[in-house]
């Protein structure tokens, strides 16, 4: 396969390993008390209102494992990822359920570095090991009307304690453009730091999309399904205020409760000093898919 996107960051500009793995902690250094208290409120009364969800994206996670924050390390490894697959559908030519050994077989795995940009406004640079969403979707093929791509997470009652609170609507799904599911930027990720993708990060296989925040990398995928109906997400559902469709890092579009115009690099010392946030997260090549559009309007 001819290589169509190459590294700009290189393993020098890595977040250190134990940063990443410690990240929810040291984040929790920057005086969250009232999330830990929300994530308590969960426990206690599993229910939420509304403003609950307010302090609980700032552990974004893996919620399906439990809210707090180092409740999906220790309860991520219940979950079964082998054997896997994932049921292909919608308007492509050739639906089905596809073994994921058999997709790996025909995938090139490559490292790439990139940016990750959380919505909270700290940032790292994590190496992922993956293959391009792109190969997958052209494997099951096209089909004339396609639009967008929905995802959705594996839902296992008795292998994810998380899913009995009712923080978000399960099985968690995500949404992309069709275009912007086949950008070469676009990862199915397989593994980090050069190992298999731990479960607590979305074993076996997550998206990654470097110039969205975060949160739109959902985990664990077990369909995808092409469509022409702009899919629903699970943050949006939760808090269509705050969390739009497209979710493109932008400097310009505030968090309503917050600015997103720097952010903070974790590692390099505890906390390393704000800096600005760059447009599609330093992803220039992409700006192109949204030539026209009010991103104020689509966030
Ligand atoms: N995918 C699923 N299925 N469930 C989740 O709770 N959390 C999201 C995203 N994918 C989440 C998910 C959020 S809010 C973030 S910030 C990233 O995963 C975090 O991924 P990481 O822990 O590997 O950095």
């Amino acid at each position: 396969m001819a290589r169509r996107w190459t590294n700009d960051l290189t393993h020098t500009d890595v977040t250190p390993e134990r940063v990443f793995l410690n990240r929810r902690q040291l984040i929790a250094g920057l005086g969250a008390g009232s999330i830990m208290a929300a994530a308590g409120r969960v426990r206690a009364q599993e229910t939420l209102d509304p403003n609950d969800y307010e302090d609980i994206t700032n552990y974004c996670n893996y919620y399906e494992f439990g809210t707090g924050k180092t409740d999906p390390a220790e309860n991520a490894h219940m979950l079964t990822t082998e054997p896997w697959s994932v049921t292909i559908d919608g308007m492509v030519e050739r639906p089905g359920e596809y073994a994921l050994q058999d997709i790996l077989d025909k995938m090139t795995i490559e490292e790439r570095i990139y940016r990750f940009r959380c919505v909270e406004a700290w940032s790292m640079v994590v190496p992922w090991n993956g293959f391009e969403l792109a190969d997958l979707i052209q494997m099951a093929g096209v089909r004339e009307g396609a639009k967008y791509v929905a995802f959705e997470t594996v839902l296992r009652r008795d292998e994810m304690p998380g899913v009995k609170y009712p923080v978000l609507e399960w099985p968690y799904v995500e949404g992309l453009r069709l275009d912007e599911a086949m950008h070469p930027l676009t990862l199915m990720a397989t593994g980090l730091y050069g190992k298999p993708l731990p479960n607590q990060n979305g074993a076996p296989l997550r998206l990654v999309v470097p110039w969205k925040y975060g949160f739109k990398s959902i985990k664990s995928i077990v369909r995808i399904t092409l469509t022409d109906q702009e899919p629903p997400t699970s943050w949006n559902k939760a808090n269509a205020r705050e969390y739009g469709f497209y979710s493109n890092v932008n400097p310009e579009v505030d968090h309503p409760r917050w600015s997103q115009a720097t952010e903070r690099p974790l590692g390099g010392g505890l906390f390393s000093r704000r800096k600005p946030t760059l447009m599609f997260n330093g992803y220039d090549e992409v700006a192109s898919l949204y030539d026209g559009m009010d991103l104020k309007a689509n966030f």
